[in-house]
């Protein structure tokens, strides 16, 4: 897989991941500093890669791991002798403790929430983190504590049942903390991320999402070249991104394929030929397989059957036309950072599969293709960010995310045209009346779904016998774990009174109230 020299190319702090859930968060808050990080598990770092990178300060993340089970952790003692300022948090902070000659035991007083830090020592780490009174509030989530202080350091904070809350070892540059400063509960967190990376790795702000395009674009340029790059366009915000990018880039050397599933929202396929063929002028080919989608998934209404079905017949058409092209060398991809972590794997538990996720991204495997994924160190919204200073459309950048088997999986039970017909018609009625009421970005997704039951109901003094159709809105920051959105009754009222006056085939509308978990967004 290619690498990104800008990444290679920058000044960064590592942060090495050891499975806390909120290790994204570290990387999150450096950056909206305007510096550049990156994350490594501890299982695949290795001290090569920290000696050439470019790196200037480390992290070590929290994590569930316990320090004294050893044979799980990978830390190479000789990051203690590179002259690299190192700060621990949580779990990070009981390894070097550990690492460095001191003692790491089941806590006897767990701490778990707000917890309040009070002064003992000044640091360069804490400048302007304590209130007057030489306290700060913070937000802890451990089971096990440093008992015995390793040789060198001094305690800086403590709790009332914690004697080491923040130690250092100014001499070395080792910090260690035992709250997270990348929560938001943690008051003044980021004023210790801060200090640590400017004050003690003394990195110079390097990232923005200002220079970002221009980064950007001359990177690309450079890694591509005179080749030619193909992009599976959706519509969606990640590979809309991508392509733009790479269009400002090197123009007529990108191919768009643009699949038309018939499983797509109301006029998405005309607003995607709209941007990009007609504002943009990027080649795109558009491939209308309406027919054959609707053909595969004519008898199905098994929901991983439906994935199968959709992904496969993509990666076929995506294939077939990619094949036209010549002397194609790259397949431009709209992975993003999340995509890339796997906080989850590190503790080598298995998460169980919930559903088979269709992507664009890494399924044309066979292709012998060389990957460039310039959006892969960027957060969701740093890519809506950078999509606006491409100017795309706000219509495409803060659209609401769409599964890749789209309608398919919004339908439960078998697929019809007319089925499609009245869910296109449903979803825009209710997308159109959420950006009318200025609720659009207050929801992180929101869709129509029709449901395989037929109730009865009376209009026009007649008996109706008609479909029932799900509304869902969910509020979430990534999709993991969502709740519904509340809305007032006359914004319900509108919406089911527009729906069933406009939409003959519909005499029902409910509202499903579940969050994920238990539920999931999608149906299927
Ligand atoms: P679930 O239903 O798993 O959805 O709670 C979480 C988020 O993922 C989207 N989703 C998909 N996105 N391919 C995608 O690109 C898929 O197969 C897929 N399935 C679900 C869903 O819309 C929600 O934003």
């Amino acid at each position: 897989m290619l690498k990104m020299s800008l990444e290679e190319n920058l000044k960064k702090i590592l942060i090495i991941d050891y499975g806390s859930q909120f290790t994204q968060l570290i990387a999150r808050r450096i950056r909206e500093l305007g510096v550049y990080s990156t994350i490594i598990s501890h299982k695949k770092i290795k001290l090569i890669d920290i000696i050439s990178k470019n790196i200037v300060g480390v992290i070590l993340s929290g994590g569930p791991l316990n320090v004294y089970e050893s044979k799980k952790i990978n830390f190479d003692r000789n990051i203690l002798k590179l002259g690299i300022p190192i700060l621990g948090i949580c779990f990070g902070h009981q390894i070097i403790s550990k690492e460095l000659g001191g003692r790491v035991k089941k806590a006897k007083n767990r701490e778990f929430g707000l917890a309040k830090l009070k002064k003992i020592k000044k640091s360069k780490l804490t400048n302007n983190f304590f209130i007057k009174n030489g306290s700060s509030n913070v937000w802890m989530s451990h089971a096990d504590e440093v008992i015995k202080l390793a040789k060198g350091f001094k305690v800086i904070a403590k709790t009332d049942t914690s004697k080491f809350s923040i130690v250092e070892n100014s001499s070395m540059n080792f910090y260690g903390i035992q709250f997270h400063p990348e929560v938001t509960h943690t008051e003044k967190g980021k004023v210790i991320l801060k200090n640590f990376i400017f004050s003690i790795c003394k990195i110079k702000k390097n990232w923005s999402s200002k220079n970002q395009k221009q980064i950007l674009i001359k990177e690309v340029k450079n890694i591509i070249g005179k080749s030619k790059v193909i992009c599976a366009l959706s519509g969606g915000v990640d590979s809309s991104v991508v392509a733009k990018l790479i269009h400002n880039a090197i123009g007529n050397q990108l191919t768009c394929i643009f699949v038309n599933t018939g499983l797509l929202r109301k006029n998405e396929e005309k607003q995607v030929l709209k941007t990009f063929k007609k504002k943009f002028k990027i080649n795109l080919i558009y491939v209308d397989a309406k027919k054959l989608f609707l053909n595969k998934l004519k008898e199905v209404s098994d929901p991983e059957k439906k994935r199968k079905i959709i992904g496969n017949l993509f990666i076929r058409i995506f294939e077939k036309y990619s094949k036209k092209i010549k002397n194609v060398k790259f397949l431009a991809q709209g992975t993003l950072y999340p995509d890339l972590i796997e906080s989850k794997s590190v503790t080598g538990s298995q998460t169980s599969k919930i559903k088979s996720h269709h992507n664009v991204g890494g399924l044309p495997k066979k292709m012998k293709l060389k990957l460039i994924e310039p959006l892969k160190f960027l957060f969701k919204d740093e890519v809506r960010k950078l999509g606006l200073e491409l100017r795309l459309p706000n219509e495409i950048v803060l659209r609401h995310p769409f599964p890749g088997p789209g309608l398919a999986i919004r339908m439960p039970g078998k697929i019809t045209e007319n089925k499609i017909k009245i869910l296109k018609e449903a979803d825009d009625i209710f997308i159109n009346s959420l950006i009318k009421h200025n609720l659009y970005n207050k929801i992180w997704q929101a869709y129509a779904a029709l449901l395989p039951v037929k109730t009865v109901g009376v209009m026009g003094d007649n008996r109706t016998y008609e479909y029932m159709c799900l509304l869902r809105a969910i509020t979430s920051e990534d999709g993991m774990t969502a709740d519904f959105f509340s809305f007032s009754k006359d914004f319900m009222q509108l919406v089911s009174n527009k729906i069933i006056n406009n939409i003959k085939g519909v005499n029902r509308v409910v509202y499903d109230v579940t969050s994920k978990p238990p539920s999931t967004i999608e149906l299927e």
